[in-house]
């Protein structure tokens, strides 16, 4: 099943997620789900409060369907160490049409459940480690956004809102 991508404006988005407790069929249903919803908005990362669901869980595949091993999934994720600093444009499936430089780590390591609720961890460089940060502040409640400026916040969020007055959002 494909869900709608929740988009900026949605309160979803800005609070923090209840932890996944139980690993069962309909979890992986559900990371199933999120998968598809992803590729078919043309992401490379998903969290769960994106499809309305405010739980700790985010599905990433910077390879987008390239490399079935790239496929992650995150439970519960924990970002435990981070090295060096990138900067890139960065954007949001829940902020469409939008980009901004975000300085992010370079080198993050994070650990997590799988489907299965096995934990493990990895570390991820560069888009990897970009996505890592960006999909576990989503299960905070903590937009990318929040990592610009006021000033080009603010700009953003004026722009999101003429849309939205529009009925373009
Ligand atoms: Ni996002």
């Amino acid at each position: 099943m494909i869900y709608p991508i929740v988009k900026f404006g949605n309160p979803v988005l800005e609070k923090a997620a209840e932890p996944v407790t139980v690993f069962d069929a309909e979890l992986q249903k559900l990371v199933e789900d999120m998968f598809e919803s992803m590729y078919q908005a043309h992401g490379v990362g998903l969290a769960a409060p994106q499809i309305g669901i405010s739980k700790r869980l985010a599905v990433i595949d910077i390879t987008f369907k390239e490399d079935p091993e790239a496929k992650l999934v995150l439970a519960n994720p924990e970002i435990i160490h981070t090295e060096g600093k990138h900067t890139q444009p960065e954007g949001c499936l829940s902020i469409p049409e939008f980009r901004e430089p975000v300085a992010r780590a370079k080198k993050v390591t994070i650990r997590a459940q799988d489907v299965n609720g096995k934990w493990f961890e990895r570390t991820g460089e560069d888009l990897l480690a970009r996505a890592f940060l960006h999909e576990t502040d989503h299960l905070s409640g903590k937009l990318y956004i929040s990592h610009i400026s006021a000033l080009k916040r603010d700009l953003m969020k004026r722009k999101i809102r003429k849309l939205v007055k529009a009925g373009e959002w």
